[in-house]
């Protein structure tokens, strides 16, 4: 299965899949872009030989032209699957609906609880004693696709929202490119009426 992966900063997801694909995992990952010139996923792709992209916003006058840039770019690689990996860029339905039950996307809480931004801080501040990260198919809800796997955590006296981000984070490395490697194997699809089908179980 051909992969793009966008992302914005770290990349550590990006890493958790590239990691996965050099141990066997059916997928490769033909290109990685990014709309942060200096975001260090672009540096984690060049490391292992695969073509990093910059896609600068700031270069576009509108979300709607950078959409149709960022869209041309990804198609130019022929992905069966688009995947979002720390990309801090809300896409247009238009840019959405070009890539139907074939774009995923990482979001570190139990969803649909805590969509947006500062989710650690956010659970912590509503006293949650559970917190997690959510994969999903991308819908033009933000945050708001339907759920493929969700990992739990506990959230632990005194946890701060870094101590608690790292403990999530941990756990999306273990379920992205689980996920991931059901859809290359051709086990996971989005259903007409917007569920997650998985064959052959967990
Ligand atoms: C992670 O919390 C992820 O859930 C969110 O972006 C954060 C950083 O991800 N999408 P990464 O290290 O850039 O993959």
């Amino acid at each position: 299965l051909a992969v793009v992966a966008l992302v914005s900063g770290s990349g550590s997801n990006l890493q958790a899949l590239i990691d996965a694909q050099e141990q066997g995992a059916p997928f490769q990952i033909r290109a990685v872009i990014s709309n942060e010139p200096g975001a260090f996923g672009l540096e984690r792709a060049r490391r292992h030989g695969l073509p990093a992209e910059i896609l600068n916003h700031r270069d576009y006058p509108d979300r709607a032209s950078f959409d149709a840039a960022l869209s041309a770019l990804i198609d130019g690689y022929d992905p069966g699957l688009v995947v979002l990996a720390g990309f801090m860029r809300i896409l247009t339905p238009a840019f959405v609906e070009h890539y139907p039950g074939r774009m995923l996307n990482i979001h570190p809480s139990l969803l649909p609880k805590y969509q947006g931004l500062h989710t650690h801080q956010r659970a912590l501040d509503a006293g949650e004693v559970e917190h997690g990260a959510s994969v999903h198919f991308v819908t033009a809800e933000l945050d708001g696709g339907p759920v493929i796997l969700q990992a739990r955590v506990p959230v632990l006296p005194g946890d701060d929202a870094g101590t608690l981000a790292a403990r999530v984070l941990k756990q999306e490395h273990v379920i992205y490119p689980t996920v991931v490697r059901w859809f290359a194997e051709g086990r996971l699809r989005l259903s007409q009426d917007g569920r997650p089908v998985l064959d052959g179980g967990v």
